[in-house]
């Protein structure tokens, strides 16, 4: 079940819904802009498209622009918010990390630039993004997905506690075709217990 704050309902209500910022040890997260289209487009490489659900390949800049005006309308309606990933005093976007709304509760997604993969960033941006999600957006649950062939990401959700949830096939549109999809879920009573630890 999804609960607003009441000062989010009011703010969609008004069309004045925040660009909330993030930070973390090395990271802050802001909403991706405009100017980030060309490191979104070098940053998803097959590698990184490949093992997301809904990215097309090639990526093109006309699909980074069409991304961020559903991003920007998602956000106006309290049902997207990605943030992108910089580092701390460098503004660059280096990946993205974001939740979107299901019917129950919010989907977590995520992806790094190559570069920057091995460094604990997926974790610690995502970590960031689930405390959003149950702090702001008062979630009852977060899911997500990971591709059976895409073991690191399995990892980042596992070390953040979530726990498995089924198994389905799920489109990718990058590979073109249904990809066996390990589903996973933190319910907010047990991120309230993990972080009260
Ligand atoms: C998945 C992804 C986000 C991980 O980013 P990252 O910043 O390297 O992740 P982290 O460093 O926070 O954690 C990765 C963990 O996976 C582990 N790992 C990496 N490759 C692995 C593999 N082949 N098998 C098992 N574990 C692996 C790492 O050792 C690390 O765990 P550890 O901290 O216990 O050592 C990045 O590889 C990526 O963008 N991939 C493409 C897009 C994607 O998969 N998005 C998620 C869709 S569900």
């Amino acid at each position: 079940m999804v609960r607003h704050l009441p000062f989010l309902s009011l703010a969609r209500k008004e069309g004045l819904v925040p660009k909330f910022i993030l930070k973390s040890d090395r990271l802050l997260l802001r909403p991706p802009e405009v100017r980030d289209v060309g490191d979104i487009v070098q940053g998803l490489e097959w590698d990184v498209v490949s093992n997301l659900a809904r990215a097309p390949w090639p990526y093109e800049p006309q699909h980074a622009h069409e991304f961020l005006q559903r991003q920007e309308e998602g956000r106006a309606h309290c049902t997207d918010f990605a943030f992108a990933v910089t580092e701390k005093g460098a503004d660059s976007l280096i990946g993205m990390c974001g939740v979107h709304r299901r019917e129950q509760g919010f989907e977590l997604g995520y992806w790094l630039a190559k570069p920057h993969w091995g460094r604990g960033y997926a974790t610690e941006a995502a970590a960031e993004v689930l405390g959003f999600a149950f702090r702001n957006l008062r979630a009852g649950v977060v899911e997500a997905g990971w591709f059976h062939d895409n073991p690191a990401s399995g990892r980042v959700l596992s070390k953040l506690g979530f726990v498995f949830a089924g198994a389905e096939k799920r489109e990718s549109a990058a590979r073109g075709t249904r990809v066996l999809c390990n589903l996973v879920s933190m319910r907010r009573a047990d991120f309230g217990r993990r972080n009260a630890a």
